[in-house]
């Protein structure tokens, strides 16, 4: 059943008055401030809340999403999340998550998106291109879309190693970083974690 906008505000204060029942600090310290752990790069898809399937709670996951998990270095929204989570929040680990059945790559690989949406995920269509040959190797259309939703999350991974405010961290040695390439499958709401390529824990 869809929730009717109402709804949402009175969910809400029921939310609140069950925490206050078990934990009567609960707010005071989650304003107090943040410390997360986690910074979470992920698919704006409405099925993606990576709190719920992890069972973390406010505080814990520092968050930029956007339409198929892309690590984009032209992004000032993405780069200085990326910078505040790394320099200020010093997190300890950055997690690319995205999912099978990402409308986002499938539209790239069928080169069906036009307009903003369509120039945004143009990147993943160069992700098809070269790896036509492991891709056209699959028959089956579905397991060959989630083949491209996990090589599209090791590309993003592989893209964020370069930028240089993650080789600024790693080259000053001083503090640890380690990234991770995550495919969550919406099937099963397991979390799959993907072998990355990199030398990426210091
Ligand atoms: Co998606």
């Amino acid at each position: 059943m869809p929730y009717l906008y109402h709804q949402l505000i009175s969910n809400n204060k029921n939310w609140v008055a069950q925490k206050k029942q078990t934990d009567t600090t609960y707010f005071k310290r989650l304003s107090s401030g943040q410390k997360p752990l986690f910074l979470y790069i992920g698919c704006s898809d409405s099925r993606m809340p990576l709190d719920t399937f992890t069972q973390t709670e406010p505080g814990e996951l520092f968050v930029h999403r956007n339409i198929a998990n892309q690590v984009s270095i032209t992004d000032l929204n993405f780069l200085s999340v990326l910078d505040y989570a790394v320099n200020y929040l010093h997190v300890k680990h950055i997690i690319v998550c995205g999912h099978y059945g990402c409308a986002g790559v499938s539209e790239a690989y069928q080169g069906q998106a036009t307009g903003l949406v369509g120039n945004w995920i143009s990147p993943i269509s160069e992700i098809a291109s070269a790896y036509k040959d492991e891709l056209d190797q699959i028959d089956d259309m579905q397991e060959r879309m989630n083949r491209l939703s996990e090589l599209n999350v090791l590309e993003q991974v592989r893209k964020l190693f370069k930028i240089n405010i993650i080789q600024q961290v790693l080259a000053e040695n001083q503090t640890s970083i380690e990234l991770h390439g995550w495919i969550l499958d919406l099937s099963s709401g397991l979390i799959k974690e993907l072998e990355t390529d990199l030398k990426h824990e210091f």
